[in-house]
């Protein structure tokens, strides 16, 4: 062979092994957006120890790339998460945007991730429509309708006929009103009044008042985690019990997270939700105990659980991609992902691209001096069913 031809065929060999050597040599950035401070920071808190107990168990690389994270606190302001994403996405170079502990700081992002064709993870929002705002928006959460849907259909089979609802005003508040009433309505009941606080220093003196006045057989809540132990409080100011009203909600109100400092004025409470920290499965046994060993005062909550499957997701995708970060081939992926959570059994819905996973009925009770939501009942494989509904149009 000519000198020269082995110099070019040298150069060429070099020009494709050399970038992809490079490559693999260099992190995957994962840029996390969190409220870390604020009202909303216990969820940034919840996320980030869920984040870093799962680089400790799994390892910091996957699909053969070292894995490091971009921490950032948006303080829960849409504003701020919007400029964070850019800045991740424009000068860190991240590979994949994640957290988002309320909805307009996921919908926020949501354009910069479809510019950037940069996969947005969902940890912790749930109005149903956040994964129809960009085709990158993956979500490991739930949907609102998701957990509501079983809570209304236990009223139903317990009696409940006429109800009043009170929930935070914005979307996955309007989101549970929705679902909660509309099932009621299908099944024969009655719906008295829809009420809604508002979500920033939310007084709910006058709502519950007006509630007890109405007589329902039931009163159903939502508000977003961090805020349920304020609700709560004033809840058991009124004992609606006294009066035969049943308070029920979505288990965003009795969060595991603030449950213990409720008292028991909340004890026997029926919620429905996708995660306890008192779910019963040898993976939560070892996910509890790991998560309170690395955080001796923290309890984990369903944002933790979102958090820990977010990065199991991630993890998932880059070794199906092998370590290629391009957004399409990730998003394609995670479509169709199952695994095993400390929640149970989960997957990713290929065409919404929203988690399908169990829902759980349960009451709060006592056990070993601490309160804990028991579950009592599994809806298995539960899906969105606002999207659900809408593809059988
Ligand atoms: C949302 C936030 C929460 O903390 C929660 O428990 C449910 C929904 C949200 O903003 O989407």
């Amino acid at each position: 062979m000519h000198f020269s031809t082995r110099i070019l065929l040298l150069a060429s060999a070099f020009a494709f092994t050399v970038p992809a050597l490079a490559d693999n040599a260099t992190p995957v950035k994962i840029g996390v957006i969190l409220p870390m401070t604020g009202p909303s920071a216990s969820t940034g808190r919840e996320i980030d120890a869920a984040i870093k107990l799962y680089m400790a168990q799994k390892g910091d690389k996957a699909g053969g790339r070292k894995i490091e994270i971009v921490l950032k606190d948006d303080t829960g302001v849409a504003d701020i998460t919007k400029r964070l994403a850019q800045e991740l996405v424009v000068n860190d170079k991240v590979s994949v945007i994640a957290g988002f502990g309320l909805t307009p700081l996921a919908l926020a992002a949501a354009p910069i991730a479809t510019q950037a064709k940069v996969p947005e993870v969902v940890m912790a929002a749930g109005t149903a429509t956040i994964t129809e705002a960009s085709p990158y928006i993956v979500r490991t959460s739930f949907t609102l309708p998701q957990n509501t849907v079983p809570i209304a259909d236990w009223a139903l089979k317990n009696g409940v006929k006429k109800v009043v609802t009170l929930v935070s005003d914005y979307g996955p508040g309007i989101d549970a009103e929705k679902a909660f009433s509309e099932r009621i309505k299908a099944g024969g009941g009655q719906v008295l009044d829809n009420l809604r606080a508002p979500l920033r220093n939310p007084e709910f003196a006058p709502f519950l008042q007006k509630a007890k006045d109405l007589k329902p057989d039931a009163l159903f809540l939502f508000v977003p985690s961090g805020f349920g132990a304020q609700l709560m409080k004033q809840v058991a100011e009124r004992d609606f019990a006294k009066e035969g009203v049943k308070v029920i909600g979505t288990g965003d109100v009795t969060d595991d997270e603030q449950l213990q400092g409720m008292g028991d004025a909340v004890l026997g409470m029926v919620t429905s939700m996708d995660y306890s920290v008192a779910h019963k499965s040898p993976e939560n046994k070892a996910f509890v105990e790991a998560f309170m060993k690395a955080n001796p005062a923290m309890r984990p909550n369903f944002m933790a659980v979102g958090g820990y499957d977010g990065m199991a997701l991630i993890y998932g995708a880059l070794e199906k991609t092998k370590g290629d970060t391009d957004g399409a081939k990730l998003v394609d992926a995670m479509k169709g992902m199952s695994w095993v959570s400390p929640r149970g059994p989960i997957s990713i819905d290929p065409e919404t691209r929203d988690i399908v996973q169990n829902v759980y009925i349960r009451k709060v009770e006592k056990v070993d001096g601490q309160l804990y939501n028991v579950e009592f009942e599994t809806m298995p494989n539960v899906k969105d069913p606002v999207k659900a509904a809408k593809k059988a149009k």
